[in-house]
C-alpha cells in the first residue's frame, strides 16, 4: 500500500472516529491546517518535476478533495447528530395540564368582592370612598352622632371598651361605621356623597353575629337632599346589587339618634326556596337602616343645619352577602377555612362592574 493510501485510510478512520465538532476540527487542522499532513504534501509539488506533478500531484490532491468532502460529511452529521440529542434531551409533554398560576388558583374573599359590588354600584352613581379608624373615641362614635350621655342606645350596641389611658378617655372599637360621617363633615365641603365601607365590633356571637362584622354606611349632604332622593338611590341601589330589574321596598318608622326621621327599610323577597329570591315573592327582609340626617350631627360636623340637609344610611355587609350568596353561617366568613374560600370565593380577575356584571 502506497504512502498516500496509508495516509488516507488514517485520515479517513479518524474522521470516522471524531465524536464532536471540537475532534473533527482538530482532524481538519492536523490534516489541512497550515503544517497539516495534507498540506505539507502538498508544499512539495513545487519541487516536483512536470511529469511527477501529474501523477503524484494528482494524487495528492485527489486526497486533498477525498478528505476535505469526508471532513465536512461528518460535521454536518455530528451538528444533526447534536441537534437531535438536544431535542430527546428537551422534550416538552406538551399534553401534561397547564400547571395553573397564582392568580388563577387564589380566590376573593365574599367580603372583598361584596365591597368591589357596592363600590362599583355607588361609584356609577358619583359617591366616593371614605374611612375611618377602628380604633374610635367615644366622642365620635357617640356623643357626635347624637347619642346623649347615659342613653340606653349606648349600651344596645355592645360596645367593646378600652382600657382608661392616661388621660382618664376609654377608647372603643367603633360599633358602626357612622362615626367617618362626622369625620368627613369636619373634613369636607359639602355637597357630600361619600360612601363608607369598613370593619365594626360587637360583643356578639352566633351564626348570623360576629364580634367583627362589616357596615357599609351612605352619606349625602347637600341643601336640597330629601327623603325622595333617598329612597331613589337605595331602590337603585338594590336593583343593580341584586341584579333584578325591580324590587319593592317598604320603609317603616324607626329610631335612631343619628337621623330624623328614622327608617327600617324592607325588601320584598320570596323565602320559599332554599335561597331567597328578590324582586318577587310574599316577604319581607330587613336589609338597612336610614334617615335624614339629625340637626345635631350635621351641627356636629361644623354644619349650619338651616343650611344643609343631608340623608344617611347603614347596612350590614355580611348579612347581604349572606343573602345574594346564599352563605348560611356567618362564622364561616373569618374561619379562614381554604375549602370555603374554594367554595364561595370569586376570581380574582372577575372584577365586578356595572358593564360587565357585578357577580359574573
Ligand atoms: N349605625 C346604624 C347601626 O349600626 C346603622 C344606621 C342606621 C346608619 C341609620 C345610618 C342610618 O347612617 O341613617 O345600626
Amino acid at each position: 500500500m502506497s504512502e498516500l493510501e496509508t495516509l488516507e485510510r488514517t485520515l479517513l478512520a479518524d474522521i470516522d472516529a471524531a465524536g464532536d465538532e471540537g475532534s473533527i476540527e482538530a482532524v481538519r487542522v492536523g490534516a489541512l491546517g497550515k503544517k497539516g499532513s495534507i498540506s505539507e504534501l502538498l508544499k512539495t509539488l513545487g519541487t516536483m518535476t512536470p511529469e511527477e506533478r501529474q501523477t503524484r500531484g494528482a494524487q495528492i490532491n485527489a486526497l486533498k478533495t477525498t478528505v476535505a468532502d469526508a471532513i465536512t460529511a461528518r460535521k454536518s452529521a455530528l451538528k444533526d447528530l447534536a441537534i437531535a440529542e438536544r431535542l430527546a434531551r428537551e422534550t416538552v409533554d406538551i399534553s401534561l395540564p397547564v400547571r395553573s398560576s397564582p392568580a388563577e388558583r387564589g380566590r376573593i374573599h365574599p367580603i372583598s368582592q361584596i365591597v368591589d359590588e357596592i363600590t362599583a354600584i355607588f361609584g356609577d352613581m358619583g359617591f366616593s370612598i371614605a374611612e375611618g379608624p377602628d380604633i374610635e373615641t367615644d366622642y365620635y362614635n357617640f356623643t357626635a352622632l347624637n347619642f346623649p350621655e347615659g342613653h340606653p342606645a349606648r349600651e344596645m350596641h355592645d360596645t367593646f371598651f378600652f382600657n382608661e389611658d392616661d388621660k382618664g378617655e376609654r377608647k372603643v372599637l367603633r360599633t358602626h361605621t357612622s362615626p367617618v360621617q362626622i369625620r368627613t363633615m369636619e373634613a369636607q365641603d359639602p355637597p357630600i356623597r361619600i360612601i363608607i365601607p369598613g370593619k365594626t365590633y360587637r360583643q356578639d356571637s352566633d351564626a348570623t353575629h360576629s364580634p367583627m362584622f362589616h357596615q357599609v354606611e351612605g352619606l349625602v349632604v347637600d341643601k336640597s337632599a330629601n327623603v325622595a332622593n333617598m329612597r331613589w338611590v337605595l331602590e337603585e341601589f338594590c336593583k343593580a346589587f341584586f341584579e333584578v330589574d325591580q324590587v319593592t321596598m317598604r320603609f317603616r318608622p324607626s329610631f335612631f339618634p343619628f337621623t330624623e326621621p328614622s327608617f327600617e327599610v324592607d325588601i320584598q323577597c320570596d323565602r320559599s326556596g332554599p335561597i331567597v329570591k328578590f324582586g318577587e315573592g310574599t316577604d319581607w327582609m330587613e336589609i338597612l337602616g336610614c334617615g335624614m340626617v339629625h340637626p345635631n350631627v350635621l351641627r356636629s360636623g361644623g354644619l349650619d343645619p338651616d343650611e344643609y340637609q343631608g340623608f344617611a344610611w347603614g347596612m350590614g355587609l355580611d348579612r347581604i352577602a349572606m343573602l345574594k350568596y346564599g352563605m348560611p353561617d356567618l362564622r364561616d366568613f373569618f374561619s379562614a377555612d381554604v375549602r370555603w374560600m374554594n367554595h364561595y370565593g370569586f376570581r380574582p380577575l372577575d372584577m365586578p362592574t356595572l358593564f360587565g356584571g357585578l357577580s359574573a
